[in-house]
C-alpha cells in the first residue's frame, strides 16, 4: 500500500481486529503510534506461533528495528506498560525497536482505577440507568484529571518535586471523595511517593516528545501508522454516549492525541467485523441474545482481550458502519473475521433502522433513540465452505465475494484487507 501516513481505526464498538491488522500493515511502516485510550485496549496479534496480546504497546512493537510511540493521547498505566515491555520477546534491545513514551501522555493511579470502580457501583444503584461496564483500568478518572489540568504526566515522575506537589494536591481531593463520599479508606502519601519515583526511574528512558519524533520522521519520508484504540461508536463525542470511553477515538484524536498535523495524514482506512460485537452496557440494534448469537461468539471466540468478558454478538450493521465512514473520512475498510460467518444457517446485515414511526439509514446522534430502534435486515446467501485457507478474493465462494461487495457499494469504501483467521497469514491482501 503506497501511502506514507495511515491512520487506522476501529470502524464499531472495539475488538474489530485493528491490532492483527496493524501487524499485517506494520510490515512495511517505520513508525507505529499509539494515540489514544489506555490498558482498556487488548489488541491480539497471533505471529510466529504465539499470541501476543498489546494494551499499551503499539502493535508493531514485534517488528525489530521500527520507532514506536505511546502518544500525548493516552493514559498510562507504569505497572501494565512495565508487564508488557518485560514480556517482548525478543526484546526491544536486541530487536532494536525503540519505544518513546510521550511527556505529555498522562499517569493513570491506584486512586484512578479506585474511584473507577466505585463510580461504576455508583451508577449502577443511581437513577442513572446502568453501569458503563468500564474496563476498570481508570481510564475515565484518569481523563477527567487530564481536563481538570490536575494530572499527573509522565514527564513529571522523573521530577520527584513537581510530582510531590501534584501528588499532595491530588490526594487531598481524592482522599476527601473517597472518605466523604464513599465511606472507602484513603490513599497515604508515603508509600504512593515511593510507587510514584520508582516508576519514573523505570520510564525515564521511554520519554521523549512525540512531536519532533514524528515531524523528524515524516521530513525523512519514514512511514508512518497509527494505531486507534477502542472504536468510532466508544468515541466520547461521535460514540453512543454516555456508553463511551473517555477518549477520541476517531482519526481526529491522531492529530491531537498522535501529534500529526492533519494535512499529514494520506490515508485512513477503518476495520470492521464482518459481523458486531459490543463489550459493556449500551445500545446495540442488531444483538442476538438467542442461539445464532452464541454460535457467533464460539466460532468468533468472541471474549474481552482486557477482561475476559464475554462479547454481545450480533450482525453487520451498515447504518453504523456507513456512520464511521462518515466520521472517520475512511479511505479503506479492513474487513476481519469473514471465516466466522462460515456454515450459519442465516446471514443478515442491518440496512435501515425502524423508529418512531419512520425508516431512517442515518445513525441516531441520542443513544435514547438507538434502544427504540428495529433494524430492518436484507437476507445474504450463506456459505459453508471454510474459507481460512484463502489467500486471494477469488479463492472465495461466490457468496463470501458477494458479502463483501455489498459492504463495498453500500459505504462507497473499497475492502483493502480481508481477515480469514487470526493469524499474521490468514490474510487477503487486495492492495
Ligand atoms: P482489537 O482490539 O481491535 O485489536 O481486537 P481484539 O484483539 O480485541 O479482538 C479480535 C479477536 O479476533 C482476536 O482474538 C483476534 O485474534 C481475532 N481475529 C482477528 N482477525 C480475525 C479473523 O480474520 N478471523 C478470526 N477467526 N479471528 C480473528
Ligand atoms: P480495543 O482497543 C472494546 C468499552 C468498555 C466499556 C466502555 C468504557 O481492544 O478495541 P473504559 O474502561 O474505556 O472506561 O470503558 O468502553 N471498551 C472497549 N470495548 N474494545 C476496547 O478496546 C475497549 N475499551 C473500552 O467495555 O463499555
Ligand atoms: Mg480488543
Amino acid at each position: 500500500m503506497d501511502a506514507q501516513v495511515q491512520v487506522l481505526v476501529g470502524a464499531q464498538w472495539g475488538d474489530e481486529g485493528k491490532g492483527r491488522v496493524v501487524d499485517v500493515l506494520a510490515e512495511t511502516a517505520d513508525v507505529v503510534v499509539r494515540y489514544q485510550g489506555g490498558a482498556n485496549a487488548g489488541h491480539t496479534v497471533m505471529a510466529g506461533g504465539r499470541k501476543y496480546v498489546f494494551h499499551l504497546l503499539p502493535s508493531g512493537m514485534l517488528y525489530p528495528n521500527r520507532l514506536c510511540i505511546i502518544g500525548n493521547g493516552l493514559v498510562v498505566d507504569p505497572e501494565k506498560l512495565r508487564e508488557e515491555v518485560n514480556g517482548l520477546d525478543p526484546s526491544p534491545e536486541k530487536s532494536g525497536t525503540r519505544l518513546v513514551v510521550s511527556g505529555a501522555a498522562h499517569i493513570v493511579m491506584p486512586y484512578h482505577k479506585k474511584l473507577d470502580a466505585l463510580g461504576e457501583s455508583a451508577r449502577s444503584k443511581s437513577g442513572f440507568g446502568s453501569a458503563i461496564g468500564t474496563t476498570g483500568r481508570g481510564i475515565g478518572p484518569c481523563y477527567v484529571d487530564k481536563y481538570n489540568r490536575t494530572g499527573i504526566r509522565a514527564e513529571d515522575l522523573a521530577q520527584p518535586d513537581v510530582v510531590a506537589k501534584k501528588l499532595r494536591l491530588n490526594l487531598d481531593e481524592k482522599n476527601l471523595i473517597l472518605e466523604k463520599i464513599y465511606g472507602e479508606p484513603p490513599f497515604e502519601f508515603d508509600g504512593l511517593y515511593e510507587t510514584v519515583l520508582e516508576w519514573g526511574r523505570f520510564i525515564a528512558p521511554y520519554i521523549g516528545n512525540a512531536t519532533f519524533e514524528l515531524d523528524r520522521a515524516i521530513s525523512s519520508g519514514k512511514r508512518i501508522l497509527f494505531e486507534g484504540a477502542q472504536g468510532t461508536l466508544l468515541d466520547v463525542d461521535h460514540g453512543t454516549y454516555p456508553y463511551v470511553t473517555s477518549s477520541s477515538c476517531v482519526s481526529g484524536g491522531c492529530c491531537t492525541g498522535g501529534s500529526v498535523p492533519p494535512g499529514r495524514i494520506d490515508r485512513i482506512i477503518g476495520v470492521a467485523k464482518a459481523y458486531c460485537t459490543r463489550v459493556g452496557e449500551g445500545p446495540f440494534p442488531t444483538e442476538l441474545t438467542n442461539e445464532a448469537g452464541e454460535l457467533l461468539r464460539k466460532n468468533g471466540a468472541e471474549y474481552g482481550a482486557t477482561t475476559g468478558r464475554p462479547r454481545r454478538c450480533g450482525w453487520l450493521d451498515m447504518v453504523a458502519l456507513n456512520y464511521a465512514v462518515k466520521v472517520n473520512g475512511l479511505d479503506f475498510i479492513a474487513l476481519t473475521k469473514l471465516d466466522v460467518l462460515s456454515g450459519l444457517d442465516e446471514l443478515l446485515v442491518c440496512i435501515a433502522y425502524d423508529v418512531d414511526g419512520g425508516r431512517r439509514e442515518t445513525f441516531p446522534d441520542s443513544a435514547a433513540v438507538l434502544e427504540r430502534v428495529t433494524p430492518v435486515y436484507r437476507k445474504f446467501t450463506p456459505w459453508n465452505e471454510d474459507i481460512s485457507g484463502c489467500r486471494s478474493s477469488s479463492d472465495l465462494p461466490e457468496a463470501a465475494r458477494e458479502y463483501v461487495s455489498f459492504i463495498e457499494e453500500s459505504t462507497s469504501s473499497k475492502v483493502c484487507l480481508i481477515g480469514v483467521g487470526p493469524r499474521r497469514e490468514d490474510t487477503i491482501r487486495i492492495f
